[in-house]
């Protein structure tokens, strides 16, 4: 069984949102699988970073799509991915200067914040922008 593993509740039934989705789930098993195995640490940290950049892009094309359909809850939504890239980059900066670990710990908190973030929030892009025709 994969670490986080994906459901038909994660869908929000915007296809490049769903593959963004997936792909981060993707990036974290391989994180979570490179933990378990003890890789070394420069290598458990560039997968860490693809996943926070990926998270970046993912966050940005989530947003120009609320731009481009003038979604209600932009700003609320924006909010919550500032919020989350901050605590990723705050992350990244403790891993790299030692005052924190790449724990079991650390992936379950991941696994939280990228099951919340699907099945929270997200959620409500789906009807609004399926409404405008986007799928
Ligand atoms: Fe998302
Ligand atoms: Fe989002």
């Amino acid at each position: 069984m994969a670490f986080i593993e994906w459901t038909d509740k994660n869908k929000v039934n915007i296809e490049e949102v769903d593959d963004q989705h997936r792909q981060l789930f993707a990036i974290l098993n391989r994180l979570h699988s490179s933990v378990v195995e003890g890789k070394e640490q420069g290598e458990l940290f560039s997968i860490l970073d693809e996943l926070i950049e990926y998270t970046v892009y993912h966050f940005q094309t989530e947003e120009k799509l609320y731009i481009e359909h003038a979604f209600p809850g932009y700003e609320d939504h924006k909010f919550e991915h500032d919020k989350l890239t901050g605590t990723a980059v705050e992350l990244q900066t403790k891993l790299r200067n030692g005052s924190a670990t790449l724990s079991f710990e650390l992936l379950d908190f991941l696994h939280d914040w990228l099951m919340d973030h699907t099945l929270g929030l997200d959620q409500e892009m789906g009807p609004f922008m399926n409404e405008r025709g986007v799928f």
